[in-house]
């Protein structure tokens, strides 16, 4: 049975006395960022009161203690995605993660009038890399067809028998607007039987469902800690080794060579370590650990049964609502994008603002979206382990009363 109580009681954001506008706060942008639990703020306050120091660079206790803690952590997380330890390199998150690949794997291996196929519904930090890897090596950029707003298994084949020069596939594993699960592992079948690479960018994946990088076999994944419960500035990139090991250097300093010389020869360390130039964020990486400790502790299948279950329930309780618009429908995940006709998104946003809810509206940092869903703009709704059915009614609530959006403006 699903402890909903138990696990809202962990959350300090959800103690009852936080407020937006006057109303209680009803907390529904969860694929932006996520709340945090005690358990991840005790760790990383307990590295800051109790085991201050560095890694990897001292010869004492304490820093022994902390090398040990992030190579936990680097454990942990391998065990999470199922790869190997030392295929998992510490980033700031989602957006360093993919422009290390970018810089670090496409810039030397693509040529003028290669190919990297991206879908229309991907977010910058899947976007502008490679549009910067295009500027710099002549490459170009190409979109996926899409079926029915879908990337499908059949539109990758028909991308590649269109085009032979496609060398990157990058694409969400989970759409960030729309909430849609992509069939990664035949996908990496298609790209790697053409000779290409494949980005998954789970950023919207990891937290709510299982995603295993040796079964789904993708060259890399992608994701953030943020998401998933964990502190801000910490993610993770997750590469098969032996890329890993070819690619070139991203940032450089300590911590990621063995020596350097006056002749500028430099020895890098192996990966994942090449990749980790400075102190790396101790705090993050230990908040992450507790984080990933707590995801376990409730179990990834029962997150995604209970997330579907409340959006099915909102949409069961939106139908009547004939001028709220729903664009995905038939998504198999926790998001709900959606418009009441006529309005602004922005606008029924700070409608719900004004009643104490959290969501998101506009692009959703997905610039392309617009060519997909034939609005320029939409609410996103999205739930997360602690979303309790009361929080999802006020939501409803709200939506189905409508109200005069000025009031939103103006009243308090
Ligand atoms: N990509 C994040 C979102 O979807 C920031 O909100």
């Amino acid at each position: 049975m699903y402890k909903l109580e138990e696990i809202i009681k962990q959350f300090p954001m959800l103690d009852g006395s936080k407020t937006m506008q006057g109303h209680p706060l009803v907390f529904l942008d969860n694929a932006s960022t996520t709340l945090k639990p005690y358990c991840v703020i005790k760790a990383i306050e307990e590295y800051y009161s109790d085991y201050t120091a560095n890694h990897h660079r001292g010869d004492y206790d304490l820093c022994y203690k902390v090398d040990m803690k992030v190579q936990e952590v680097r454990e942990k997380v391998a065990k999470f995605i199922n790869s190997e330890v030392n295929e998992v390199v510490f980033t700031s998150g989602d957006t360093e993660s993919l422009n290390l690949i970018a810089y670090g794997y496409a810039l030397d291996n693509l040529k003028k009038d290669d190919v990297i196929l991206l879908s229309l519904e991907e977010h910058a930090s899947n976007t502008l890399p490679w549009y910067r890897i295009c500027e710099l090596t002549g490459a170009k950029v190409e979109f996926v067809d899409l079926e029915d707003k879908k990337i499908t298994v059949n539109r990758v084949k028909e991308a590649f028998n269109k085009c032979k020069n496609i060398k990157i596939v990058s694409f969400a594993h989970v759409g960030n607007v729309l909430g849609y699960e992509i069939d990664a592992k035949n996908i990496a079948n298609v790209v790697h039987e053409h000779g290409a690479i494949f980005v998954l960018d789970a950023a919207q994946s990891v937290p709510h469902i299982k995603t295993d990088f040796k079964d789904l076999d993708v060259d890399f994944i992608t994701f953030s800690a943020h998401k998933m419960c964990g502190p801000t500035g910490i993610g993770a990139l997750i590469g098969k080794y032996s890329l890993l090991q070819k690619m070139s250097l991203f940032k450089t300093g300590g911590g990621m060579n063995v020596k350097f010389n006056k002749n500028m020869e430099v020895i890098p360390l192996d990966a994942p370590y090449k990749f980790e130039a400075g102190t790396l964020n101790i705090a993050g990486i230990i908040g992450f650990g507790a984080a990933i400790d707590f995801i376990n502790s409730i179990g990834l299948d029962a997150i995604k049964e209970h997330e579907l279950e409340l959006a099915r329930y909102a949409l069961s309780r939106l139908e009547s609502c004939k001028d709220v618009v729903i664009y995905n429908k038939d998504s198999n995940s926790g998001i709900i994008a959606f418009n009441r006709a006529g309005v602004f998104a922005q606008d029924e946003a700070t409608l719900l603002n004004s009643k104490g809810i959290a969501v998101r509206s506009g692009q959703h940092c997905a610039k392309m979206i617009d060519e997909v869903l034939d609005t320029i703009a939409t609410v996103r709704a999205s739930f997360y382990l602690y979303t309790s059915k009361e929080e999802v009614d006020i939501f409803c609530d709200n939506l189905i009363k409508g109200g005069d959006i000025l009031d939103a403006y103006f009243s308090k």
